[in-house]
C-alpha cells in the first residue's frame, strides 16, 4: 500500500473517478464529502469497481474543527486532492457569497491544517476559465489571466492567488494546479458519471438527457460566432482521462520530482471541438438521434478555447488517450444506468 491520500469532494464527478485511479496505483484513499452534490452510494460503486472500499466521512470542508479532527484520526495523510468546491456558473451569479464562502474558507481551511498534520502535496482543481476569452489557441499555461465572468470563476482566480501566496509565505507545502478544459463522459463500467442535479447547465448532460427524451430538445446556444460551424468550440476531455492527471501528479508531488513549488498544468487533449461536431459525433457513436435547435447566444459564453497540453504531456508524462466517441459512448451508457436506477 502507497502512502495515504485524502480527497475532499470524493463522492463527486471528478473526485469518484479519481478515488479509482488513485486506488488502482495502490494509494489508500480517504474520502471527505459534504454530499451536496451527490450520494453516500457512490462509495458503493467505487468499491465495486476497484474492490477496494475507500474510507468515507461525511464532512464539510468549511467545518475548521472538523478537519482538524479528521487529520488527528487518520494519521500519516502525505497529500490532499481539493475537489469539494460549488461549480455552477449560473447559480453563482445568484448566490455569490455562497460561492466565495464555500470555496475560499474550504481552501483557507485546509492550508492552514496541512502544516499542523504534516500534509505535504496540494493538487487544486482549477479551471480553464482563468483564462477568459483566449487571445491565442491553443492556450498554454503562460496567457493572461483575465477579469473572471463569474463569482464562480473568480473563487477559481482567488483560489489560486491564495495557494501562491501561501508557498510563497513559506508554508511547507508542495502544490499542483491542475486548468481542467471541459469533463465529460462517464467511467466504461457506466458505475460512475455525473449525477444529474435538477436541469442540467452543462451540454453533455442536457445532451443525454434530451436523447433520453427526459429533455424534450437541446438549445444550441449561438450559431454565429467567429468558427467555422458558427458554434462554440471546446476541449472536451475523458473523466478518466483527467482522473488520472491526478495520479501522476500525486506522483510527482511525493517523488520529490517537482521543479517548483507550485507547478500549473493545462489538462486538455488539444483538440477543439465545435458544440455541432460534438452532437454529431454523439449521433454518430451511439446511432441516437439527437433533437436540437439553434437559440440565441448564452451571456457569459467563450467563443473558443482548447488546452495546449505539451506542457503536461512532457512534465507529467500524462496525455488524454480516450477517443471522442468512446466518451460520448461511455457518456450514453452512463445516462442508460441513471433510467435504470430511475434517477433522473
Ligand atoms: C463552464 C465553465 C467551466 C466549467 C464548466 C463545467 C466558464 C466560462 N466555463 O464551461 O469553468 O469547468 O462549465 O462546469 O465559466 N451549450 C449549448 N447548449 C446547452 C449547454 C451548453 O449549446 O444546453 C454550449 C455552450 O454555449 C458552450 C458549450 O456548449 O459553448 C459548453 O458549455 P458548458 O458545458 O456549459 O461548459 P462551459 O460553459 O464551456
Amino acid at each position: 500500500m502507497k502512502e495515504r491520500i485524502l480527497v475532499t469532494g470524493g463522492t463527486g464527478y471528478i473526485g469518484s473517478h479519481t478515488v479509482v485511479e488513485l486506488q488502482n496505483s495502490g494509494y489508500e484513499v480517504i474520502i471527505i464529502d459534504n454530499l451536496s452534490n451527490s450520494t453516500a452510494d457512490v462509495v458503493d460503486n467505487i468499491e465495486k469497481i476497484s474492490g477496494i472500499r475507500p474510507v468515507f466521512e461525511k464532512l464539510d470542508c468549511q467545518d475548521y474543527e472538523g478537519l482538524d479532527a479528521l487529520f488527528g484520526k487518520y494519521p500519516g495523510i502525505k497529500a490532499i486532492i481539493h475537489f469539494a468546491a460549488s461549480k455552477a456558473v449560473g447559480e453563482s451569479v445568484e448566490k455569490p457569497l455562497l460561492y466565495y464562502r464555500n470555496n475560499l474558507v474550504s481552501l483557507i481551511n485546509l492550508l492552514e491544517l496541512m502544516p499542523e498534520h504534516q500534509v505535504k502535496g496540494f493538487v487544486f482543481s482549477s479551471s480553464c476559465t482563468v483564462y477568459g476569452e483566449p487571445d491565442e489557441l491553443p492556450i498554454t499555461e503562460n496567457a493572461l489571466i483575465k477579469q473572471a465572468t463569474s463569482p464562480y470563476g473568480n473563487t477559481k482566480q482567488i483560489n489560486e492567488e491564495i495557494v501562491r501566496d501561501t508557498v510563497a509565505s513559506g508554508a511547507p507545502i508542495e502544490v499542483i494546479l491542475l486548468r481542467y478544459f471541459n469533463p465529460i463522459g462517464a467511467h466504461p463500467t457506466a458505475l460512475l458519471g455525473e449525477l444529474p442535479n435538477g436541469v442540467p447547465q452543462n451540454l453533455v448532460p442536457f445532451l443525454t438527457q434530451t436523447a433520453m427524451g427526459i429533455r424534450e430538445k437541446l438549445s444550441v446556444f449561438g450559431d454565429d460566432y467567429n468558427t467555422p460551424d458558427g458554434s462554440c468550440i471546446r476541449d472536451f476531455i475523458n473523466v478518466v482521462d483527467l482522473a488520472k492527471a491526478h495520479v501522476v501528479a500525486i506522483d510527482r508531488i511525493l517523488q520529490g520530482k517537482q521543479k517548483e513549488k507550485v507547478e500549473i498544468f493545462n489538462i486538455g487533449t488539444g483538440r477543439g471541438l465545435s458544440v455541432l461536431e460534438l452532437i454529431h459525433a454523439f449521433e454518430e457513436a451511439t446511432g441516437v438521434k439527437l433533437n436540437y435547435q439553434i437559440v440565441g447566444r448564452r451571456a457569459g459564453d467563450i467563443e473558443k478555447i482548447w488546452a495546449d497540453p505539451e506542457f503536461a504531456n512532457r512534465e507529467l508524462g500524462w496525455t488524454a488517450v480516450e477517443t471522442i466517441e468512446d466518451t460520448l459512448r461511455s457518456a450514453w451508457n452512463w445516462q442508460l444506468k441513471l433510467r435504470e436506477r430511475d434517477i433522473q
